[in-house]
């Protein structure tokens, strides 16, 4: 599981780290995150040395993370520094915890398991034209790549979104292209005629699609419907692949609505992610079989390329060969 280990994963929002330590899991390891002195946000694993209790089960004094048994403290860099049944006793590294680096970005804290792991691009986040908001987390019984191959499929909006993201008298679609990038590949060409495509949409219309995969668990969806001159949708999914089955699912909002209020764009987001939900929750198998196991069609050719980046990116978590 090295190939994953090379990505930050995103764990938090980054205000829900307060003074309280947090239990995340990712990639099937139980994590504790707390603020050190300096407001630093820290990761280790959430299992104390001594005893194997959960230290996210404990409290954070001056910065250091407290186990809630024996009452052990832990700096930001993970060194034990209090043992208080023995107030003399210097605890020797081999006490203390291994921590990962957190950053903060896009609203949310991302886990850096290695010190190269790179986060995925959003470049919409630096435009200042667009208003950014965080709808999720949500929790869903999926593997990872069942929701990344499910936010790239376009032929299931007449069924799964009907009457707001498709419709059943419009479900043929169109030709469209991949191509490789850097870090994944984009689907251009798309289009999907939607009666409702976004909250101030007030008819149907075609609109254009175009995705990017920016790593194996994030893309970014840039919508333009053809009757709004000069509306930009641009929607980040960022996934983070707790265990094989489960994860934890935010979007990142790029809009150019600026009318709308934060309450009424995460409501018109909500609606069409649970609608997604159910579906996701009741495929089997779990995990995105790569190779077999499953038929495709013509109009799955983002599924395809989707299943080819994660057989040559070395995948192997959330997947089935
Ligand atoms: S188990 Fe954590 S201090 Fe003893
Ligand atoms: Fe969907």
């Amino acid at each position: 599981m090295t190939t994953e280990r090379r990505f930050a994963h995103p764990v938090l929002d980054a205000p829900a780290l307060g003074d309280a330590p947090v239990a995340v899991r990712v990639l099937g390891d139980d994590l504790v995150l707390w603020r050190d002195a300096a407001g630093t946000p820290r990761a280790a694993p959430d299992r104390c040395p001594h005893r194997g209790t959960r230290l996210s089960l404990g409290r954070v004094c001056e910065g250091q993370i407290e186990c809630p048994y024996h009452g052990w403290r832990f700096d930001g860099a993970g060194r034990c520094v209090s043992v208080p049944a023995l107030p003399a006793f210097v605890p020797p590294d081999s006490h203390g915890l291994a921590t990962h680096r957190l950053s903060e970005a896009h609203g949310l804290l991302w886990l850096h398991l290695e010190a190269e792991a790179r986060l995925p691009s959003f470049t919409a986040e630096a435009d200042p034209k667009l208003r950014k908001l965080n709808v999720g987390p949500y929790e869903v019984a999926a593997s990872a790549p069942r929701i990344v191959e499910n936010f790239l499929d376009l032929a299931h909006f007449g069924f799964v979104h009907e009457g707001w993201l498709g419709d059943r008298a419009h479900t043929v679609l169109d030709d469209y292209r991949t191509e490789p990038t850097a870090a994944g590949f984009v689907a251009s060409g798309c289009r999907a005629w939607q009666p409702q495509s976004n909250r101030l949409s007030s008819e149907g219309s075609w609109v254009d699609y175009r995705y990017e995969v920016t790593s194996p668990w994030s893309a970014v969806l840039t919508k333009l419907p053809e009757k709004q001159d000069g509306y930009r949708d641009e929607i980040a999914l960022f996934v983070c692949p707790v265990d094989e089955e489960h994860s934890r699912v935010w979007f990142r909002m790029a809009l150019t609505d600026f009318d709308s209020s934060d309450e009424q764009i995460r409501a018109f987001q909500h609606t069409i992610f649970t609608q997604d939900q159910p579906v996701l929750e009741s495929q089997r198998p779990k995990r995105l079989p790569l190779s077999s196991g499953e038929v495709h069609c013509a109009a799955d050719r983002s599924s395809a390329a989707y299943r080819r980046f994660l057989r040559e990116s070395g995948i192997t978590f959330g997947v089935l060969p």
